[in-house]
């Protein structure tokens, strides 16, 4: 089941078709996926990204995050520093677990997580390398760091280089819309569930014989986390909040608690809940809650030419931050 999400696609909507925009003050916002009664994701041009972002501009678009979820800004020019400087002004970052040292990382910032396909001498990742394998699990939906305790709320992608058009995307959920749509037996069904979030698990999903039996020092960086299937989300939806990492269902059997997750996956990521976002140019950013959505990359295949993608990544300071105590 699981499996078969891990192959390059994209879905019917994607993020730059032309849409009716709006004005708000300085920005001019495009909406990407619209339906009577709410949107999910938008670009936003008119942000200075040559000065610090003032703090009045910083608190008009976290409300606009906390609307549209996913916020796509084009052509940024940010450098890391920048980035990191942009970063802060949401919240606490979180420090890469994996960050050996300045010597030992591309990007020598402890700040940013390494998300592209380039080694440290710049050749691209080998095939059969245990971190090509470990990319595997990022082709499937997810939420970034749901299997923490103290989970993330925001990521923010930031482009380096030239993507190369028509071979670069990133693909967004609204699990807000999704559970909506549920029918209401089903949410009272799902209404008191907590969910054992594990990142060996989707590892080992998406690549059984390599991560089925991660290495020890592995385990010992992240230990799985609990927390709740049915959140409320900034604008006070309720939302799901899943990802390939869920193992399992308090209770449950492994065997039950798959097969209900998968079968909200899917739910959450049918063509009207799901669009692509294609990384046009060097700059490009996408700055998303994983609060209340899902995404998946594309695999690396053999044919892949270089992608220099950055992640910062802000702690979640909400209500629901700190997941369950089991
Ligand atoms: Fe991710």
């Amino acid at each position: 089941m699981a499996l078969s999400y891990i192959h390059i696609r994209t879905y019917p909507n994607i993020s730059h078709s032309t849409r009716a925009s709006v004005k708000q003050g300085s920005l001019t916002i495009t909406p990407v996926l619209v339906d009577h009664e709410s949107a999910f994701g938008a670009e936003i041009a008119g942000v200075d990204w040559t000065q610090p972002v003032p703090d009045e501009l910083v608190k008009q678009l976290v409300a606009l995050q906390d609307q549209y979820a996913v916020l796509i800004f084009r052509q940024t020019g940010l450098d890391n520093q920048r980035h990191i400087a942009f970063s802060q002004q949401l919240g606490e970052q979180e420090i890469n677990p994996f960050f050996y040292g300045r010597q030992n990382d591309r990007l020598g910032e402890p700040f940013l997580f390494d998300v592209g396909n380039i080694c440290l001498d710049g050749s691209l990742v080998q095939k059969d390398s245990r971190r090509w394998h470990h990319s595997l699990g990022n082709a499937l939906w997810h939420t970034d760091s749901s299997y923490h305790q103290h989970r993330s709320k925001y990521s923010i992608l930031l482009s380096h280089g030239s993507p190369v058009r028509g071979g670069s995307w990133t693909h967004f959920a609204d699990t807000r819309r999704a559970y909506n749509d549920l029918p209401e037996e089903k949410k009272q069904q799902l209404e008191d569930l907590v969910v054992e979030h594990d990142l060996w698990h989707s590892r080992k999903l998406a690549s059984p014989v390599v991560y089925g039996n991660p290495l020890p020092h592995e385990l010992a960086a992240k230990p799985p986390a609990f927390h709740r299937l049915v959140q409320t989300a900034p604008d006070g939806r309720k939302t799901l909040y899943l990802a390939a990492h869920a193992k399992q269902i308090v209770g449950w059997s492994l065997e039950d608690s798959q097969k209900l997750i998968w079968e909200l996956i899917m739910h959450c990521t049918q063509d009207q809940y799901v669009f692509s976002m294609e990384w046009l140019q060097g700059g490009d950013m996408v700055w998303w809650d994983n609060r209340q959505s899902m995404h998946r990359a594309n695999p690396y295949t053999e044919t892949m030419t270089a992608r220099d993608v950055r992640r910062s990544t802000i702690i979640d300071d909400g209500p629901q931050a700190h997941g369950v105590a089991v």
